[in-house]
């Protein structure tokens, strides 16, 4: 009833709303603001076998796939050790070249996937060491992994993942991070730049909320449409795909997701004046060069949804519409970007009068192959 969802009508506009709890209940005891630091337990009982590690190799499955991906971005540009994202599910039939120097990092919010249970069970055998990031505490994932750090966003009710996935990013920022300090790869004033940012993401989150009127009004704009098409760069570029997915999980519209550089080498020639694209195109890595991307959309008539920087009047000129974001780094405008791109697929769901908590053919947890 209304009740267990905190009078909100779904559970799926609940858990969005409490991403900014979620993720101060994510940091607390880690992210140690006055000293500066963060702390994972985990980190500091293994961080021998972890710095040592001459690779990385993230494994996981939709959403909890999409934030290894941007895990892997701040891995390597922090700690300066290569890492590969697999799906669990190829990944375990694939024979992997792995051994005992490998770290494996398993993502899973309900820690029960099939797929990424056996990838892990398969890296086990060949000696890997298997650092989990999950949130159902005491889940199979948390217990067959060797060590690793809960994400405690509480529970995810809603089928299309939220809070898991910001939960999610925010424990790879903070690994990335000790990973990079302990082997001093990464400067302590970007270090302590992005632990002081960290801390602030919260208080931003909640000021996005304010869109969620805006967006719910845009949400009606977009009903019609049978395609959309999301692009992003950097560290945004697996925003995109999210938000592709969170549109087709719930709202039954096909998205897919794009690096806004590759449109030239297909996706372009779907563009006409009936095809939303949505641009994650915030002050960040490679921003002047989404610039011409909206510009090419715009030509051939695409409806242009943008997810900019509060403040930026140029993109404002050429896209249909805007939705800002408070300014953060660029590691950490995943956290935000991805806000309104949850609420957008919450509301084209909601106006199609479609079962948000409970879409078609989908589960919450998949426990089989
Ligand atoms: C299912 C859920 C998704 C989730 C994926 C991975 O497909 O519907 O929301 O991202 O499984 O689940 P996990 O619990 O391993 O993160």
């Amino acid at each position: 009833g209304l009740l267990e969802k905190g009078g909100y009508p779904h559970f799926m506009l609940k858990e969005i709303y409490e991403q900014a709890q979620a993720m101060k209940d994510c940091m607390r005891g880690r992210l140690l603001e006055q000293e500066k630091r963060v702390v994972l337990s985990a980190v500091t009982h293994h961080r021998e076998r972890l710095l040592n590690a001459k690779r990385v190799i993230i494994v996981s499955c939709g959403t909890s796939w999409h934030a290894g991906l941007i895990g892997k971005q701040m891995i390597e540009t922090f700690a300066k050790v290569p890492v590969e994202v697999e799906y669990a599910s190829e990944f375990r039939y694939r024979n992997p070249v792995i051994d005992a120097r490998d770290v494996v990092i398993a993502i899973s919010q309900s820690g029960e996937t099939a797929d990424t249970l056996a990838a892990i069970s398969l890296a086990k055998e060949r000696g890997a060491f298997i650092f989990g990031i999950v949130n159902a505490v005491g889940s199979s994932i948390a217990r067959i992994t060797d060590t690793g750090t809960y994400i405690h966003v509480g529970p995810e009710i809603g089928v299309a993942s939220t809070k898991a996935f910001t939960g999610q990013l925010t424990v790879l920022t903070m690994l990335a991070l000790s990973l990079g300090k302990e082997k001093q790869t990464v400067s302590t004033t970007e270090y302590e730049e992005i632990v002081a940012e960290l801390a602030v993401i919260p208080d931003k989150m909640e000021r996005m909320l304010v869109f969620d009127k805006q967006i719910a009004e845009l949400a009606k704009c977009y009903t019609y449409a049978r395609n959309f098409i999301y692009l992003g760069r950097g560290y945004n570029f697996p925003v995109a795909l999210e938000g592709a997915l969170k549109l087709k999980e719930i709202s039954y519209i096909h998205a897919e997701g794009y690096p806004a550089a590759e449109m030239k080498h297909g996706p372009i020639a779907l563009v006409d004046a009936e095809m939303p694209v949505v641009v994650i195109a915030t002050h960040h890595q490679l921003y002047e060069k989404t610039l011409s991307n909206i510009q090419e959309v715009k030509a051939r008539k695409g409806r242009i949804l943008a997810i900019v920087t509060e403040g930026d009047e140029v993109v404002k000129k050429l896209a249909d519409n805007v939705i800002e974001v408070p300014a953060t780094l660029a590691c950490l405008s995943p956290l935000l970007t991805v806000i309104p791109l949850q609420l957008l697929a919450y509301h084209v769901a909601v106006m199609k009068g479609l079962d948000v908590d409970q879409p078609r053919n989908l589960a919450k947890s998949v426990t089989v192959e």
